[in-house]
């Protein structure tokens, strides 16, 4: 099997099983905008959580940047308050709608173009840097994904990930809750396998600890967003705290967050 078929093989093998699907009246994959920003209140803290990314980032000196995924701008309005001209694409109406209210507050330009990539592309100008971060687990088909990111790279690409799929560390409570074996990848590795087949080229890649942990402001609100990706029917309540209490970490700045760990992650990245 070729590089882009397994990493095709290994996303299709996270489909979730139709029956738990529809035992709960929501969609798990929805991305919760208000969470997602939450985790970015200052420029500070996205460097310190990121510093790896950025700092790859920075040394092609961008004048411009494209964040694609950008959600909730976690990973790009810190260029933006630099004077880097950014632009964001971000296809979930809600994570832009957002973006743009963070946008208007912190009184920065950022160019949002509401679409998916590789659709999207067509609406960019080139940048000096074309970056994505936790974006491509979602991306079944990587190709034109990546080519069209190398299209508008005028100095690089620079892409950061989890070393394994983003859902990985909930395999144990599937596992609890509905008796289901869940993957691991793909992986890091898998994903420059299929840069090299793909594009030619051998990027660079750093790996590291860290991240922007998802927190909540108490254990209700953590055990809904958990439970809506566990597929736990509101009247299974009780079985979602028992698998996750054990594992939940009060931090004692008012956060409440599933699992204290860093999260090992890469920077994957190339000149252009
Ligand atoms: C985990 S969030 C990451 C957000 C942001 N990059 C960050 O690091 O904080 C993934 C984002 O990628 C977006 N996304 C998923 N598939 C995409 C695609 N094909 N093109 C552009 N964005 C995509 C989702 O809508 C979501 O906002």
């Amino acid at each position: 099997m070729d590089a882009v078929d397994h990493w095709r093989s290994q996303l299709e093998a996270w489909a979730l099983p139709q029956d738990l699907l529809d035992a709960v009246p929501w969609n798990p994959y929805e991305w919760p905008a208000e969470l997602f920003s939450r985790r970015d209140t200052s420029v500070a803290n996205q460097d310190l959580a990121e510093r790896h990314t950025n700092a790859v980032i920075r040394r092609f000196e961008p004048v411009s940047l494209i964040d694609i995924g950008a959600g909730t701008g976690g990973s790009c309005l810190q260029y933006a308050e630099e004077g880097v001209a950014v632009t964001a694409v971000e296809p979930d109406g809600a994570m832009a709608a957002k973006l743009r209210s963070l946008i208007a507050e912190r009184g920065v330009t950022v160019d949002v173009i509401e679409g998916s990539w590789p659709d999207a592309a067509g609406l960019v100008l080139p940048a000096d840097v074309v970056t994505c971060s936790h974006v491509i687990h979602n991306v079944p088909n990587p190709g034109p994904f990546l080519w069209a990111m190398q299209s508008v790279a005028r100095r690089a690409v620079v892409i950061q990930e989890f070393e394994v799929h983003p859902w990985a560390h909930l395999g144990p409570y599937y596992r609890q809750l509905h008796g289901l074996d869940r993957p691991v990848g793909p992986t890091v590795d898998d994903l420059v396998a299929v840069i090299e087949e793909l594009l030619g080229l051998v990027p660079a890649v750093e790996r590291w600890n860290g991240g922007r942990p998802m927190w909540f402001v108490d254990r209700d609100e953590l055990l809904t967003f958990y439970g809506r990706r566990l597929l736990v029917p509101d009247d299974r309540r009780a079985d979602l705290e028992a698998a996750l209490g054990p594992h939940i970490v009060e931090l004692g700045n008012g956060r409440v967050q599933l699992e204290d760990r860093e999260k090992a992650m890469a920077t994957i990245w190339w000149r252009v």
